[in-house]
């Protein structure tokens, strides 16, 4: 394996984000061959090289992201005897430990991350974080700029508190007719089924569901329904710094 940063080492290995990694290096809490090591640009060969953090041996777990473009019809989970799921779409030897990170709904298409890493998920997913998570949708009924106010300041969808804002972009015409509206809208929070029940509350029906990107992360557009590839290098290290 080629030699690798000692912070981009630790950071992979589940240790921490960058910034954390930086700091156990400052305080000495990382050894590399039983020398403590302080510079986060040191370079270790992961083959040979053993890094200790307080004392304990940090193994480089391989984590592993792909994107997949979900199609209509199968559920967000890794097996349910009854439907197909995500995981019956990757054709890979090693999959065991993946899952994907968050639900789309079974007839919701677009950007579906899948991972075996926790602590990313974890992160991504925590509603204190605020990732935007932007959709394409098509929906029954005139969408007004009324109701692009009313998602900038949240809407009653049934729960205790009002969503969180929301960015609902009008799209020009594209050709479904007037009974048709197409539009883009940015949500912050993962709510069951929470961008069709906010359509609800504005007397709409989204009648077709697309997620377009997730932070830093943006659906591949030479990838078709069913199709994934795995993240580059650069998506992986944007989407922690996300974080
Ligand atoms: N909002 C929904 O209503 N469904 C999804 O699948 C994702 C967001």
């Amino acid at each position: 394996m080629a030699q690798i940063r000692l912070d981009k080492y630790l950071a992979n290995a589940g240790c921490g984000t960058r910034t954390e990694v930086k700091q156990f290096l400052k305080k000495g809490l990382v050894t590399v061959n039983g020398v403590s090591a302080a510079k986060p640009e040191q370079k270790l060969d992961p083959q040979k090289d053993q890094v200790c953090l307080r004392g304990e041996s940090i193994g480089l777990e391989e984590f592993v992201y792909y994107m997949l473009n979900k199609p209509a019809g199968y559920l967000s989970a890794t097996e349910d005897s009854r439907q197909p799921v995500v995981l019956d779409l990757i054709r890979e030897k090693k999959k065991s430990g993946l899952f994907p990170v968050g639900r789309l709904d079974i007839d919701t298409e677009g950007l579906l991350l899948l991972t075996n890493d926790g602590a990313l998920a974890h992160r991504l997913l925590s509603p204190g974080k605020h990732v935007d998570k932007t959709y394409y949708a098509r929906i029954l009924g005139k969408v007004t700029e009324q109701d692009c106010r009313l998602f900038a300041e949240g809407l009653d969808i049934g729960e205790k508190k009002k969503t969180m804002p929301a960015r609902l972009v009008i799209l020009p015409e594209g050709g479904y007719g007037d009974e048709i509206s197409e539009i883009r809208v940015t949500i912050q929070e993962g709510k069951f089924h929470q961008v069709k029940r906010m359509f609800e509350a504005v007397g709409k029906k989204v009648i077709y569901l697309k997620r377009l990107s997730m932070g830093s992360l943006k659906l591949d557009s030479g990838l078709s329904p069913g199709m994934y590839r795995r993240l580059t290098e650069e998506e992986i290290e944007k989407l922690r710094q996300n974080q």
